[in-house]
Parts: structure tokens; C-alpha cells; sequence
């Protein structure tokens, strides 16, 4: 490289850090606007969410017939909850940070269908309880309608789970768990229902080596009875296998009780808040939840990001 260019270079990058520190500098009314600044995502407490279309989140969504056709479309309410917070992020179906809001599983596994999930009101009621946690980064990988054998490494749900997970941690930033709602495919087939715990210990064995974090926790809800007409003949079998799961830092909670929707097997708007907020119980059960070491924020006036 010549010497002229390599200058030319040192010239944009030292004007590129000269502005983005200025952005830093000024009132906080500006951190949105400079938010594609790496520093904002270094320490990014960051959680995978992962499972079925609950955890994706159909929460509003009925079916219309629009234009002679029958559609599934979400009713658009976003309760106090679940409302997008500066402090709270998600990775989009580009493998970008942006700012969080419902439906968050949009563009993964839905468009139109997607509706209220448990992300959210999870990321809100974490940082109502603790409002030193940092900026919480929501990576929403939930699919719909896979079976377990979807998440096993190799499959494509397993395997983009990885990949997003890698690319989001690109810029830095911690992993701090893993929620997890499935288990519905499984009632379904004998085969499903009696091969799940099997199979969960495998997740969870080849997803902490895939992301180099053996002790990552995983926030396991066990999975609700159908309502009628709705039937998992194998629900029993499931729910004994999530049940009997005893691994170290998987937490476990029991979702019966939640409401359903008109649709019989997904979970209402409010539901989902309720949902979203036992996430966060059990995250915060963790003992030592906060493990940060290194805050970056105490190097910035405190009211930057509140
Ligand atoms: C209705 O559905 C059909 C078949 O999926 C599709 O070809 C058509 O474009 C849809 N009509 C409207 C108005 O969306
Ligand atoms: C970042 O800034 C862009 C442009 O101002 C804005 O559209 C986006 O919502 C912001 N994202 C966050 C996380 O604040
Ligand atoms: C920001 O992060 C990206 C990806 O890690 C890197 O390529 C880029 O050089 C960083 N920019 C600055 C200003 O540090
Ligand atoms: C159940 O498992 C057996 C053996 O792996 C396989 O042959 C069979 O096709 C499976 N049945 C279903 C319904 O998946
Ligand atoms: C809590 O600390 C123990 C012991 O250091 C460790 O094994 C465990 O993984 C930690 N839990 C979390 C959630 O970081
Ligand atoms: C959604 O959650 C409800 C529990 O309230 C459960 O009965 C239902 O089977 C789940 N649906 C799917 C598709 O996983
Ligand atoms: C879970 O496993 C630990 C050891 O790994 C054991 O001490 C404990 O009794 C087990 N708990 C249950 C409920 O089986």
C-alpha cells in the first residue's frame, strides 16, 4: 500500500472516530442517532430465544378473510410491557442490531403471522428489576412447528441458531442464556415424545460447546396441557421428559396455567407477558445473574442510555 493511501486512510478513520466519539459526548437526545457505533455493543448482555411459533409469538394474531382469502393477521396491540425500550436491541433476519420492538420474530419465521412473543416483556421486566443490566441484545431464532429433531446440530433450525448467535456476538458482548418454549411437535408421535429428553440433552450438550460457554444458561418452560379440541396425545410424555431434565444451569418453570387463544394452540397477547415475565424470575433465580466484570457504562455519564 502506498504511503499516500495508507494516510488517506488514517485520515478517514481518525474524522469516522473523531464524530462517533463526538456523538458519544453530546446530550443523549443523539445516542440513537449514533448508535451504529461499535461501543454501544460491546457489552451487550445478549439471549437467544428459541423453540416454537409461541416462542416466535402469535400473540393478536386471528384469522381474517381479507379480500376473499382467510388470513392469519396480528391486531397490532402492543401492551405497556412490551414496549420498545432505548435499552434493548434485537438481531433482525439480516444479522443486524436494531432497535427492539413486536413482533420480534419478524422476518424469521413469520410476516403477517408474527405477533406478541415473550421477548419482550422479558427484556422490560429485567431491566425494571435491575437497571444496571446493561443493554440486552434479543437474538429471536424460534421456529415454527419444528419438531426437536429440528434442533439437533446439523438441522437447519440448530444450525442457524449457531450461526446467529456467532454473528451477533461479532461486535462483542455476552451470551448470558437461552429461553426456550417447545415441545408441541413432539406430543404429537411416539417417536417425538419419547426420544425428547434424550435429544434436549444433546441440545444443550453440543450448544454450549458450539458457542464455547459450558455453564450458559438455559430457561426451559415446560410445556402447558392443549386445550381442547387441540390434541397432543403424547403431552404427558413430553412434559415428563422436560420435567425430568437435570442439568446444571438449566432452569426449569412450569407454563401450565397460561391462557390460549381463540386458535386453540397459541398463546394470548397477555399470556405472553406473563410468560415473558417468568423468563425473568427464573433468569434472575441465578444467583450470581450479574457477572459482568467490566461495565463500559461507568465510563459514560449515567443518564446516556436511560
Ligand atoms: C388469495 O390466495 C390466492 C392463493 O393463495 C392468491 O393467488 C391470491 O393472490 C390471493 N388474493 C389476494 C387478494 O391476496
Ligand atoms: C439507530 O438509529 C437509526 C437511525 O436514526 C434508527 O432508525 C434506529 O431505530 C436506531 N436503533 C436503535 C437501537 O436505537
Ligand atoms: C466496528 O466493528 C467492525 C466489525 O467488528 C469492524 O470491522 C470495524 O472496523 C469497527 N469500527 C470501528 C470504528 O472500530
Ligand atoms: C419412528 O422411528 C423409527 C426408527 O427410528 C422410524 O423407522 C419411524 O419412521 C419413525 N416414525 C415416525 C412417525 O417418525
Ligand atoms: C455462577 O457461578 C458458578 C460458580 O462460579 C458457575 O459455575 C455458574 O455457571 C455461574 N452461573 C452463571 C449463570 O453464570
Ligand atoms: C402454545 O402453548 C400452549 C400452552 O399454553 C400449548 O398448549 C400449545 O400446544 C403451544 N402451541 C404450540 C404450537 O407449540
Ligand atoms: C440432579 O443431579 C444431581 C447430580 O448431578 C443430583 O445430585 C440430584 O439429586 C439430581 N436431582 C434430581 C431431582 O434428580
Amino acid at each position: 500500500m502506498s504511503k499516500h493511501k495508507s494516510d488517506e486512510i488514517i485520515l478517514v478513520l481518525t474524522f469516522l472516530l473523531l464524530v462517533s466519539n463526538l456523538c458519544w459526548l453530546m446530550s443523549p437526545k443523539r445516542v440513537k442517532e449514533c448508535n451504529t457505533t461499535n461501543s454501544s455493543k460491546k457489552n451487550v448482555q445478549i439471549f437467544l430465544l428459541a423453540g416454537q411459533s409461541n416462542m416466535s409469538g402469535r400473540g393478536g394474531i386471528s384469522r381474517k378473510i381479507v379480500r376473499g382469502n382467510v388470513t392469519d393477521i396480528w391486531d397490532g396491540f402492543v401492551p405497556q410491557e412490551c414496549k420498545p425500550n432505548r435499552k434493548i436491541i434485537r438481531f433482525n433476519a439480516d444479522q443486524k442490531w436494531e432497535e427492539a420492538h413486536e413482533p420480534l420474530n419478524y422476518g424469521m419465521d413469520c410476516f403477517e403471522r408474527c405477533g406478541v412473543g415473550p421477548g419482550m416483556a422479558f427484556a422490560n421486566e429485567v431491566l425494571k428489576r435491575d437497571s444496571n443490566f446493561g443493554v440486552i441484545g434479543l437474538v429471536p431464532c424460534a421456529r415454527g412447528g419444528t419438531g426437536l429433531y429440528r434442533w439437533i446440530r446439523g438441522s437447519y433450525a440448530y444450525d442457524d441458531l449457531i450461526k446467529r448467535a456467532k454473528f451477533a456476538l461479532k461486535d462483542g458482548g455476552t451470551i448470558r442464556g437461552l429461553l426456550w418454549y417447545h415441545g408441541e411437535g413432539d406430543t404429537r408421535t411416539i417417536n417425538g415424545s419419547s426420544s425428547y429428553k434424550a435429544k434436549f440433552e444433546k441440545f444443550v450438550h453440543d450448544l454450549r460447546i458450539d458457542l464455547n460457554s459450558p455453564n450458559l444458561p438455559i430457561l426451559l418452560a415446560v410445556l402447558p396441557y392443549p386445550k381442547k379440541p387441540f390434541e397432543g396425545p403424547y403431552i404427558e410424555v413430553v412434559r415428563a421428559a422436560q420435567l425430568g431434565i437435570n442439568i446444571s444451569n438449566v432452569i426449569k418453570f412450569d407454563a401450565e396455567g397460561l391462557e390460549i387463544g381463540s386458535d386453540g394452540i397459541h398463546l394470548t397477547t397477555p399470556a405472553q407477558v406473563q410468560l415473558g415475565h417468568m423468563y425473568a424470575n427464573a433468569f434472575l433465580s441465578l444467583k450470581n445473574f450479574t457477572s459482568s466484570t467490566f461495565s463500559f457504562y461507568k465510563f459514560f455519564p449515567s443518564n446516556i442510555f436511560s
